[in-house]
């Protein structure tokens, strides 16, 4: 079975506010391939063949939670109804190094960028593994080993907004059983991959409506069995404006979530430069 994400989901109603807006879903949502799973995937291996270091990482220890994760991926692929992956059990030596090596193995066999989060001594989710070849202007290696309330520190006015309950919500997920949630932005191109180091071409005051792409990301979490590991997976997708504003429920969504963002969040999301003019021509075109 092909999986398929919507990418209005991400555009909710009302003002824009940032929210945890979790549903509960199924593991195939995210790691079941896609109708562009050979491309995706020919991205994927060429990325982490030439640069590995940017894209995986791995903390000692975690061959139990990479053992578990592999096991579950299949679970939900065959549950999808497509062939499972097999890969080599993870290294029993447990180092950063061949750990990181077993990551970007299964980084070019599983569809969606995933990473491991293992609670340490004081219930603090720490980011501990993973592979991100398609960020959205962040950077896995500056991200391992750190607590998640540092690693979204960056997000101006999320920590205030949704910490307490995420780490709330982190812990209490019962092993197995699958959350998603939807983030979205705007870019100037249809890369998949924004890492910070290829200093892509941001959006401008003389953005265009028809050369402006919705970026959206499908996450998933899951705490793994038997441990209280989280699971983290995102499915980057994109799609250009005028291949949705035809609808106008899409038009409006999106010129009130522009319009509404405060200032601070359009400069983290790049939209700042451009969102007096996307916002005039969004305006236009709801016109009667
Ligand atoms: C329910 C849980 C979570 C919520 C509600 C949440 C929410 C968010 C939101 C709203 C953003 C800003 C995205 C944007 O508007 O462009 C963000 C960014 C981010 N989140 Fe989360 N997040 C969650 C869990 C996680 C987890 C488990 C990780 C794992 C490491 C993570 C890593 C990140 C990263 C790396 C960024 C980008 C930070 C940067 O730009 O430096 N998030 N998150």
């Amino acid at each position: 079975m092909i999986t398929a994400t919507d990418p209005l989901r991400s555009l909710t109603d009302g003002r824009f506010r940032f929210q945890m807006a979790l549903r509960p879903g199924e593991g195939g949502a995210v790691f079941g391939p896609t109708l562009h799973h050979a491309t995706v995937m020919a991205e994927r291996s060429r990325l982490l063949a030439t640069t590995p270091g940017l894209y995986a990482a791995a903390r000692p220890g975690l061959q139990d939670a990479l053992t578990k994760t592999a096991r579950l991926v299949n679970q939900w692929l065959a549950a999808t109804g497509t062939p499972t992956v097999e890969l080599p059990p993870p290294p029993a030596d447990e180092t950063a190094g061949s750990l990181t090596a077993w990551c970007t193995l299964a980084g070019t066999r599983w569809e969606p960028d995933w990473m491991i989060l293992r609670p340490d001594e004081d219930d603090i989710f720490r980011l501990a593994a993973g592979v991100v070849c398609f960020p959205s202007g962040w950077a896995l290696t500056d991200k391992i080993g750190r607590p998640l309330e540092e690693i979204h520190a960056p997000v101006p006015g999320l920590n205030e907004a949704l910490g307490r309950q995420i780490q709330t919500f982190l812990l209490r997920l019962k092993p197995e059983a699958v959350w998603l949630r939807d983030n979205w932005g705007l870019s100037a191109d249809s890369a998949l991959n924004h890492h910070p180091s290829l200093n892509l071409r941001p959006l401008t005051a003389s953005a265009r409506l028809a050369e402006t792409w919705l970026r959206y990301e499908e996450q998933l979490l899951v705490r793994l069995p038997d441990s209280h590991d989280v699971l983290f997976g995102i499915r980057v997708g994109r799609v250009r404006l005028p291949e949705i504003l035809p609808f106008p429920e899409v038009t409006r969504r999106l010129r009130t979530a522009l319009e509404s963002m405060p200032e601070h969040v359009a400069f983290y999301k790049g939209i700042d430069a451009a969102r007096p003019t996307l916002l005039a021509q969004l305006t236009a075109l709801m016109r009667p």
